[in-house]
């Protein structure tokens, strides 16, 4: 083994090394600690304003035990934190913020592996770009989602917080029954319970080679989340000896077994821009035009809300992400390495499905219909996602009269308007939630359909927006318009009663407006002022590429390596 990153600190002599070592051992810490044993950071989201990662510390502890059994040496440390239920205007806002304050934690310290401990949807990707940017051998263990919660005898999950907000409305359920199904849907430790975007950033690291096998669906409390952390502890001493860094396993083909493995399991549109993301941080070449190609021969073999029925704890029961895996073996690239060493087809050999109402074979899949399907025209040049999946068949192909809201203010003041001009055949679009127009790109693309239209049993319609939709989210719901509103998209052109078509077989998004009409109403468009002068938001917004490229900063691209070549004494 070569000398070691973090031999540049505690192997030091004389005054920097004293320094070095003597601060650290106010914690208690033996001399052979420093003795060139790999030091391996435990990058921690836990926060108690972060709910779905509160029980890290715990996951921490095992990982602790063993980095030791391993002959390394932990060494525990915080990060920024991003709950996706408390934080205003929306976590997304932060993503990039937290991959800088991870990128530069590992760089500037004497760490020579890392495990990043993630769970709620941010501060996987986050991390993990973040990660990406230093390169060094990296591995991921995700908190794992909660129980199933339990309500008047149903099984319930988040996704079920739609279908309670419009019962609710419609006076199906009353104050009283709703309140108490909020401590009946949360009621154990971890991330959201079905495949939203947190059980598909935990499925995402799996199928990318970055973590162990089975990471993605171990429930919170079952004890064998605390397992794989032990093992992902001894795992990573061993990686930081084989020079097994980010960058050997992020490969090509990994992220192409991502886009399919993802397609495979129904995960959330999320997954799309985050994707790009990291593979921009890494150096891989990905577009949306991938996303199509690689999920379009992938039916849905897994059951999960919110395009099918069941659990993540479920899919666990039933095999876990191996055993889908290995329903994939004829599509994936089988060598593609993980962080145990051995190929992604290798790891998910002996895998058995256990129950065929949760994991479909390709042969007979849940759904034929899976994936991210990509829709391009004049309203969204550079492309606009739909989770075919999660949307309603008869309105995949649909053309119908625009009711435009300018913002989600506009929104939420008008939709319940009686006088509203809207039918099941209208097409809601919503402008400005875009990654600048709400900076950070907030989730209300699946806007919820007026009480007027429920009580005639419309349940969904066709809408659009550039902003996102929660991964626990459903509808006939097209995302991440690109170039968004406030950057001058067509989308900003759109008036109350165009005409709009959307073709998903064909992957067509169109504005049926002429272009003469078009550079009219452009002559009189005026971005929205947004107001915002300082901070880190003003920043955001200066330099946020837009959604199709990841919707990372352009200053954050790429990589800045491992190498610190200054001293700090
Ligand atoms: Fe944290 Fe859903 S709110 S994963």
């Amino acid at each position: 083994m070569e000398k070691l990153r973090s031999q540049n600190w505690f192997g030091k002599k004389g005054k920097d090394g004293f320094i070095y070592r003597a601060w650290m051992k106010n914690q208690g810490i033996p001399d052979d600690m420093f003795d060139g044993r790999p030091v391996i950071g435990i990058c921690n989201t836990w926060s108690e304003l972060t709910p779905c990662n509160a029980h890290f510390r715990d996951l921490a502890e095992s990982v602790k035990k063993g980095v030791y059994e391993a002959g390394g040496y932990p060494v525990e440390f915080p990060v920024m934190s991003l709950g996706e239920t408390l934080i205003k205007p929306t976590a997304m806002l932060y993503r990039n913020l937290a991959s800088m304050d991870v990128e530069e934690s590992i760089r500037a310290n004497p760490i020579d592996g890392v495990v990043l401990l993630c769970g709620c949807d941010k501060t996987t990707p986050s991390l993990v770009m973040g990660a990406c940017s230093v390169d060094i051998p990296t591995l991921v263990i995700s908190g794992g989602p909660m129980l199933k919660g339990h309500w008047r005898g149903k099984d319930i999950g988040t996704s079920d917080v739609w279908r309670f907000a419009e019962a609710f409305k419609l006076g199906e359920i009353n104050e009283q029954q709703f309140v108490e199904a909020e401590g009946c849907m949360a009621r154990t430790q971890g991330h959201c319970a079905v495949m939203g975007t947190a059980s598909t950033m935990a499925t995402m690291v799996e199928a990318l080679g970055l973590s162990l096998p089975n990471n993605a669906a171990i429930p919170a409390a079952d004890v064998r989340r605390k397992v794989i952390s032990q093992l992902s502890g001894r795992r990573i001493v061993e990686m930081v000896k084989e020079d097994l860094t980010l960058s050997k396993i992020l490969t090509r083909e990994a992220f192409e077994n991502a886009i399919m493995i993802n397609a495979a399991i129904g995960g959330s549109t999320n997954f799309v821009i985050h994707l790009l993301a990291i593979a921009g941080r890494i150096g891989v070449e990905l577009n949306m035009e991938d996303f199509d190609k690689f999920s379009q021969n992938i039916p849905l073999l897994a059951n999960l809300q919110p395009s099918g029925s069941f659990f993540m704890e479920d899919l666990y029961y039933a095999g876990g992400l191996p055993a889908v895996i290995k329903e994939m073996k004829n599509v994936l690239h089988n060598d593609a390495l993980t962080v145990n060493g051995k190929g992604i087809g290798a790891n998910s050999e002996s895998a058995e499905v256990f129950d065929r109402n949760i994991v479909g074979t390709m042969e007979v899949p849940f759904k034929e219909s899976s994936g991210i399907a990509v829709v391009r025209g004049n309203l969204a040049p550079n492309g606009a996602v739909i989770k075919p999946s999660a949307a309603t068949p008869a309105l995949m192909t649909h053309r119908g009269k625009a009711v435009v809201f300018e913002t989600i203010e506009d929104y939420h003041a008008r939709i319940e308007d009686p006088d509203l001009d809207i039918d099941e055949h209208s097409i809601m679009v919503l402008k400005n939630v875009g990654p600048k127009g709400y900076p950070g790109m907030a989730e209300v693309g699946n806007m919820g359909i007026p009480k007027k239209l429920l009580e005639k049993g419309v349940h969904d319609l066709v809408r659009i927006s550039d902003g996102r939709m929660s991964g626990t989210g459903f509808g006939t719901v097209v995302l991440h318009v690109s170039p968004e509103a406030a950057d001058g998209g067509n989308l900003a052109l759109v008036q109350n009663g165009d005409y709009i078509s959307l073709d998903v077989p064909n992957r067509t998004l169109n504005l049926e407006v002429s272009d003469e009409e078009l550079s009219k109403r452009r002559k009189n468009w005026q971005p929205i002022d947004m107001n915002i002068t300082r901070g880190y938001v003003s920043m955001y917004i200066k330099h946020v590429e837009q959604a199709h490229l990841g919707a990372d900063m352009d200053f954050l691209k790429g990589k800045s390596g491992s190498v610190v070549s200054r001293d700090s004494h």
